[in-house]
């Protein structure tokens, strides 16, 4: 197994790109078995969670390649397999979210129930209540939850306990776009990750309305096109990496970090004192950096060819180079409807006309070196609150802050594993149920540290880069699962970070 080893105490400066949005991508990516004709997405940053979501589509029929210019080339080349085992579905919740589009495209489902998860409960009893509200029939059995019947449209509201549920939204949103029902979903949530969603689907051909309210309306459409669509960026990796800016009193520039999508987050770091600057860079299409953003080269025309259909099993590279006839039209029609202020939409040379290089205005955030980073309290919440994949990071800064943070765990009380293996490094944190209570310390000294989650793991690195001396992460494989060469992104800004294979 590997590790992240870190000699703290550099101060970070310099830019740094956002890859492509985990959480927008994997939903998007489960969307790909709604739709008729092949689908080429830019931005899906290589993770672990993305490889096993590929995985499972593959499995289901979907036959993928990654493509030269770094984008993901999708098409459903058999649609007979309607099963996602647990052996594939237990290594990512995100997979659950392929119940919606599998029944709603091929009439049946069957998807294993999702297991536990080391930060607390996470039930799915919304999921079921959406997808059955508009017409699924629903049974569990050999703990996988079968879903026959058709897609009708209806009302459901799909708040619970702790807000509205993320990929609960996007699962029966993939159900309803298909069909000639209508289905409100009242307290949807609001996430830029299920707007993104949303969008994707609109470009190719659903009827979503609402999209970023707590409403959707969403009207059946007989069928979905292709696209070319580029995910949104990563706004928690933005948030990271912006943390380990501040957390070292350095000047980091985060390019593609939208801060409409962070405005809580960015509000917290005001507070603590951090100065901030914000803006948009005008940059060459496809240059940015040489690691983070992967864009679009709209010079490079997608060809391609799908296999027959009913070819079989797919496998990846059944998709060939050749002649893309009148498909080439609509693809080439929807590279330009990209989203957002950090997609290509800004694009102010032709693509392919020979007059200079294209650019595009890119966000960036700057962190700015503080004279003294204060103590705040936090409380996650749905968006537009604070982000609960945010309240790792944000805690383990609040451990060299001056005076006394408290931190609340609005969206998973128990999600503070993290703080056991701060404290290795002489963090002092209180845990009172749902709140973390950090006492701020001036230093903080290396230690061996285990990494237990996604997040949690990205805090201890984060910590690490301030300790005193040496830090270990052990079982980085959770930090692969959803940042894209945190380390090398965190080594080009000046840190001493290493990976190194466990002894
Ligand atoms: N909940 C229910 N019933 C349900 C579904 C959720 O009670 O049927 C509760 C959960 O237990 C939790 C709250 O509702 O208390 C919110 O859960 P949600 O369903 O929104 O979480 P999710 O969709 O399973 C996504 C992200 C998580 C992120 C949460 C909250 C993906 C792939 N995952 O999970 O991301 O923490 O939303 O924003 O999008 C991560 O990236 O590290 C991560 C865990």
């Amino acid at each position: 197994m590997e590790m992240i080893r870190i000699r703290g105490g550099a101060t970070l400066s310099g830019s740094v790109s956002v890859s492509g949005s985990k959480n927008a991508s994997l939903p998007i990516l489960a969307a790909c078995l709604l739709i008729d004709g092949p689908v080429i997405l830019d931005g899906v940053p290589h993770l672990r969670d993305v490889d096993s979501m590929l995985q499972l589509l593959e499995n289901l029929g979907v036959a993928w390649t990654r493509q030269a210019d770094d984008s993901l080339l999708l098409e459903v080349q058999d649609d007979h397999e309607v099963r996602a085992p647990y052996h594939l579905v237990r290594t990512m919740r995100a997979s659950f979210c392929l119940l919606g589009p599998l029944w709603a495209k091929r009439g049946r489902a069957i998807v294993s129930y999702p297991g536990g998860c080391v930060f607390g409960h996470r039930p799915v009893d919304l999921h079921l209540k959406g997808l059955g509200a508009i017409g699924a029939q629903l049974e569990l059995g050999d703990g996988h939850v079968h879903a026959t019947g058709r897609v009708q449209g209806g009302n459901v509201f799909l708040g619970g306990n702790f807000g509205s549920t993320v990929l609960g939204t996007a699962n029966v949103v993939m159900a309803a776009v298909l069909g000639s029902g209508e289905t409100i979903i009242d307290a949807a949530a609001q996430e830029p990750e299920v707007a993104d969603l949303c969008h994707f689907l609109n470009a190719c051909g659903a009827d979503i309305r609402g999209i970023g309210s707590h409403r959707l309306v969403v009207r059946g459409v007989d069928a979905l096109h292709g696209c070319r669509y580029r995910i949104i960026p990563d706004r928690i990796e933005a948030g990271t990496l912006l943390c380990a800016g501040v957390i070292t009193r350095g000047e980091v520039e985060v390019l593609g970090a939208r801060p409409e999508d962070l405005s809580a987050f960015l509000d917290r770091l005001r507070a603590a004192g951090v100065s901030l600057e914000l803006g948009t860079r005008e940059l060459p299409i496809n240059r940015r950096t040489d690691d983070g953003l992967r864009e679009l080269d709209v010079n490079a025309a997608p060809r391609i060819r799908p296999a027959a259909k009913g070819a079989g099993k797919a496998r990846t590279g059944d998709l060939v180079a050749g002649d893309l006839d009148e498909r080439q039209g609509s693809l080439m029609a929807d590279r330009v409807a990209l989203p957002g202020s950090s997609g290509a939409a800004d694009s102010e040379g032709e693509a392919g006309d020979g007059g200079g290089v294209a650019t595009e205005h890119v966000p960036f955030i700057r962190t700015l070196p503080w004279d003294r980073l204060d103590a705040v309290d936090v409380a996650t919440l749905p968006y537009p609150g604070f982000p609960t994949d945010l309240q790792a990071q944000i805690l383990a800064t609040m451990c060299i802050a001056e005076g006394v943070s408290v931190i609340t765990e609005k969206v998973y009380p128990e999600r503070f594993i993290h703080c056991a293996e701060l404290a290795r490094l002489g963090a002092k944190i209180h845990r009172e149920g749902p709140t973390a209570i950090v006492h701020g310390q001036r230093r903080l000294r290396g230690a061996a540290m285990m990494a237990s989650d996604l997040r949690a793991s990205a805090a201890l690195v984060l910590a690490g880069l301030v300790a005193e001396g040496r830090s270990e992460v052990r079982r980085v494989y959770h930090l692969d699962r959803g940042y894209e060469a945190l380390d090398r992104k965190l080594a080009r800004l000046g840190a001493d970070v290493e990976r190194a294979t466990e002894s």
